[in-house]
């Protein structure tokens, strides 16, 4: 099989390059620009020198250049990890229309292009879908979507669109992701607790962590399970477990206790971290206090066993320290 991961270079791209390697797969790792210098040596430290770090260019909001690519290389299945990220950069109205083709639009180009080659598209979704409402049980997959801020609107368009295209897909929704690349919530709170004597996090946002490592360990299994189905395959028919699915790590937590395990797992105990409300730390965009994803359904489907967020957390910083 050829397996194509757009947004390569980000999180959960670097985190696909390491889980696939040594796979007897062809794996074409895409992105808009090269790889971090600083990405790149992660990259090396974690998974030795013979990782794949190379980068083929491919915008996926140019529908031409993903149907050339997807010809040329034969390709069988699409890995998204491509997106517009910052929540709150988004709110900007100089940049919306480049949130819209990213988030919106360039989801369905690539389902279009793996309508045309009859492959499979995994596309990465968000929490962010959700979030208007007062809930206090754990997401299913089919409660309706009530975005707030542009990424989370734009983020729910780009779902429909694959939808719409009636491709193979499987849509993964996930939350509060982390690495050791890129920015996130977990570096971010290893500098402020290095650097600052006192901090307050809120604690009435409630939510789930994942390690991009676990979630594109995730979409590996969701890929060998689409490898052995579409080896019985007729033509055109279509993948039994196309549909939306949620991941994200097990358990339950605030982003205060968050940043406390954080500081625990990296000894950072002379910072002195303190609960307080959302209110006090104001943002173009309101958060859902409750985005706890239920992955009931993606564990029955694919047999996948989901570890708990503070051991990942746990691992992840070691990485980082
Ligand atoms: N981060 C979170 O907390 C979080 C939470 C829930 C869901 N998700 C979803 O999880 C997925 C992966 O997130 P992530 O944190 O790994 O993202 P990320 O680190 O921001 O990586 C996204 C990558 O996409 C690239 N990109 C930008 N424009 C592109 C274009 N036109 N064509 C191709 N690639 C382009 C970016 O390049 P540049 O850096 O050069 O722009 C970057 O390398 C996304 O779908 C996101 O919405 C993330």
């Amino acid at each position: 099989m050829t397996i194509l991961v757009t947004g390569a270079n980000g999180q959960l791209g670097n985190e696909m390059r390491i889980v696939t390697k040594g796979s007897k797969d062809k794996y074409i790792f895409t992105d808009v620009c090269d790889e971090h210098p600083e990405s790149l040596e992660m990259l090396h430290k974690l998974a030795g020198d013979d990782v794949d770090s190379s980068t083929t260019q491919l915008d996926i909001t140019n529908l031409d250049a993903i149907r050339k690519m997807v010809e040329e290389n034969d390709v069988n299945v699409i890995v998204n990890c491509a997106a517009w990220t910052n929540v709150d950069g988004a709110e900007d109205p100089e940049i919306y229309e480049l949130v819209e083709q990213l988030n919106s639009v360039a989801p369905k180009n690539l389902a279009i292009a793996m309508k045309e080659a009859n492959g499979l598209l995994v596309h990465i979704s968000t929490d962010y879908v959700f979030g208007a409402d007062p809930y206090n049980t754990p997401c299913k997959e089919d409660q309706k979507g009530t975005p707030i801020g542009v990424y989370g609107k734009t983020k729910l368009r780009g779902e429909q669109g694959v939808v719409a295209t009636n491709c193979n897909y499987v849509i993964l929704r996930t939350a509060w992701l982390y690495s050791e690349f890129g920015k996130n919530f977990v570096k971010t709170m290893l500098n402020l607790t290095s650097t600052k004597p006192q901090l307050k996090v809120v604690f009435d946002q409630v939510g789930t962590p994942t390690y991009a490592i676990d979630l594109a360990l995730a979409i590996s299994a969701i890929i060998d399970d689409y490898k052995n189905e579409s080896s019985h395959f007729n033509k055109r028919a279509t993948y039994t477990k196309t549909g939306i699915y949620h991941y994200s790590n097990e358990g339950v937590c605030s982003w205060f206790d968050f940043t406390k395990m954080i500081s625990e797992y990296a000894c950072r105990n002379e910072c002195d971290i303190q609960p307080c409300h959302s209110d006090e730390y104001p943002s173009p965009v309101k958060r859902p206090s409750y985005s706890v994803l239920d992955k009931t359904k993606i564990k029955s489907a694919f047999d996948i066993t989901v570890p708990y967020w503070t051991e990942c957390l746990r691992k992840c910083i070691h990485n980082l320290m």
